[in-house]
This record gives C-alpha cells, structure tokens and sequence, in this order.
C-alpha cells in the first residue's frame, strides 16, 4: 500500500464533526435516522414492485402514482443517509431485513390494486 496516496486512505474520525451536539445524541439521531432510512427503503422497493405488477382498470394512475412514490423515497433516502455520515456515522449498508420488501401475504401476482394501494 505504499504506493497508494494518502488521500486514498482517508477514514473518517468522529473528532472531525463539530455540529455542537454531543457524540451520544449524534449517535441516538443517527440511530433513529437509519431507523426511518430502512423503512423508507423498504416502502421504495415495495412500490417499485407495485409499480410494475399492478393490473386492472387502474392501471394508469397507480403505475404513476408508484412511481412518483418510489422516486420521491429515493431522494428522501439519500438525503437521510447523507444526513447520518454527516452525524459522523456510517450509512447503512445491512440488507438483513431484505424479506420486509416483499409484499404481506400474497404472492405479488395474486395481489389486487386494492391490495396494493391498501399495503
Ligand atoms: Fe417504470
């Protein structure tokens, strides 16, 4: 590794954020924040599976609806996870809850646009 700048090798250390809030309540925020990240994402998959499988006569405007949904959490996403590394913490990166993205119940071809919209 010698031959490799030290700009390539630069880590984050907690002693650089100085937002005036302590480590544990950063902490705590960040916590929370990774919290409602999860969540967000989970709701963003499942949309964007929504947004292909529905059927039926409203087609149209849940397909629309979807996908202005799952694009809106993206941003929100990346938001959130920039504001946790700012917070001096690391994103999440875990997919451990991965089995939440799929929809309750039904397989995705089952599901009606009632369903969908309802879960
Ligand atoms: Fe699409």
């Amino acid at each position: 590794m010698s031959n490799v700048s030290p700009i390539m090798n630069a880590k984050s250390t907690s002693e650089d954020i100085n937002t005036g809030l302590t480590e544990g309540f950063r902490n705590d925020i960040s916590k929370t924040l990774s919290e409602i990240l999860g969540a967000s994402y989970r709701l963003m998959v499942k949309s964007h599976i929504y947004h292909w499988n529905v059927v039926g006569p409203l087609f149209k405007p849940l397909h629309e609806l979807t996908e202005e949904h799952y694009k809106d959490l993206f941003e929100a996403i990346d938001v959130i996870a920039e504001r946790v590394r700012a917070l001096g913490n690391i994103a999440p990166y875990s997919v451990e809850n991965a089995s939440e993205f799929a929809p309750a119940g039904k397989e995705v071809e089952n599901l009606t646009a009632h369903d969908m919209v309802a879960d």
